[in-house]
């Protein structure tokens, strides 16, 4: 049987009381229920509603609507598949860890029915479904699985491509974009494979492997292939004549505060009219502080975009992706 009300979300192990804080900040009328880590329910005192699991919560990396708990997984998927669900996924929670199983399913389009079966303990299968929609991650539980090659510079390496599978964001090759806060260079290195120029801010020495295709002046980078420019000094020193012409993206993985790094954002997109998107990881001391998440939206929204999203994703720890688009 169907639990009318109940939906459940799935979030990083750890994030189960930052999640409930942030629905309650947000005024929704969900009343938190069962939990276990990496999951937590709510029985929806309205209803269920069209929007309810395309409501944007950062702590939450997937929404269903429960349709209830199994001893089995074959018992949980046969129940979906009775229920006109177009694609099975399946999660579960291992090693400290809520993980999708990327069972060679394609990705589901906007619209399908996606049912999920998450494992939570030996016998414990909850089923749950819900619509595919843009913004939302295509992947089971929110979690695209990517492992961190060998020579990538550090593991900002994987936060980069897990928001460009969460989001399906495309960076064209040509495009330029700077980055606060960029060594030792795994965003950065991610960037070159995509073909995207990268003004890297930071006063930290780069891995040798991005060294490799530094230029030695911001003018140089062209459309000879994409290069990387090294402006060793702190984000509050970048200048107008550091950014030059052109920039699309602004990234930020600097270790401050969401407080610092936005001002630094507003700056530098006011002194660049050219960016287009924005991707900062945001760094908190406690993950409570997502209670503030209006703010942070708000401050970009001030600046233009239009398209303002807040993630947790699978291999972030106290941080965030906040996703920015005009
Ligand atoms: C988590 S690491 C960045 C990792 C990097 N994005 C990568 O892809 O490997 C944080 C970096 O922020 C830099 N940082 C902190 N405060 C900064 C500031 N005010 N301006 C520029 N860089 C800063 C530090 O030097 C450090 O290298």
């Amino acid at each position: 049987m169907p639990d009318a009300d109940f939906i459940f979300a799935l979030c990083n192990p750890g994030s189960e009381r930052a999640l409930k804080l942030e629905v309650a900040a947000m005024c929704l009328p969900w009343k938190s229920s069962y939990q276990r880590r990496g999951f937590v329910s709510f029985k929806l005192e309205e209803g269920i509603q069209e929007d309810s699991l395309i409501k944007q919560i950062a702590c939450a990396r997937r929404l269903c609507r429960s349709v209830g708990k199994y001893g089995s997984r074959a018992e949980a998927a046969s129940v979906l598949e009775g229920d006109g669900v177009k694609h099975v996924q399946y999660a579960r929670y291992h090693l400290k860890k809520m993980e999708g199983m990327d069972e060679g399913q394609p990705d589901p389009e906007v619209g399908d029915l996606v049912g999920t079966v998450v494992q939570l303990a030996g016998k414990e299968f909850w089923a749950g479904t819900h619509q595919h929609a843009d913004g939302l991650s295509p992947d089971p539980a929110g979690d695209g699985g990517i492992e961190l090659p060998e020579d990538a510079p550090s593991r900002a390496w994987l936060k980069l491509e897990e928001a460009v599978r969460f989001w399906g964001l495309d960076f064209s090759p040509g495009d330029i974009a700077i980055e606060l806060g960029c060594s030792p260079g795994g965003v950065v290195h991610a960037l070159l494979n995509y073909g995207v120029s990268v003004i890297g801010v930071d006063p930290a020495r780069m891995d040798k492997v991005v060294a490799a295709k530094a230029v030695e002046r911001r003018e140089e980078l062209g459309p000879d292939g994409p290069a990387f420019y090294h402006c060793r000094k702190p984000a509050a020193l970048v200048s107008k004549r550091d950014l030059g012409e052109g920039v699309r993206w602004f990234l930020s993985d600097m270790n401050q505060s969401p407080e610092v790094t936005l001002k630094e954002c507003a700056r530098i997109v006011t002194m660049a009219p050219s960016i287009r998107h924005v991707l900062i990881t945001l760094k908190l001391g406690e993950l409570e502080a997502v209670e503030r998440k209006a703010d942070w939206i708000r401050s970009l929204g001030e600046l233009g975009f239009t398209d303002v999203r807040l993630q947790q994703l699978a291999v972030h720890n106290r941080e965030f992706a906040l996703l920015g688009l005009r």
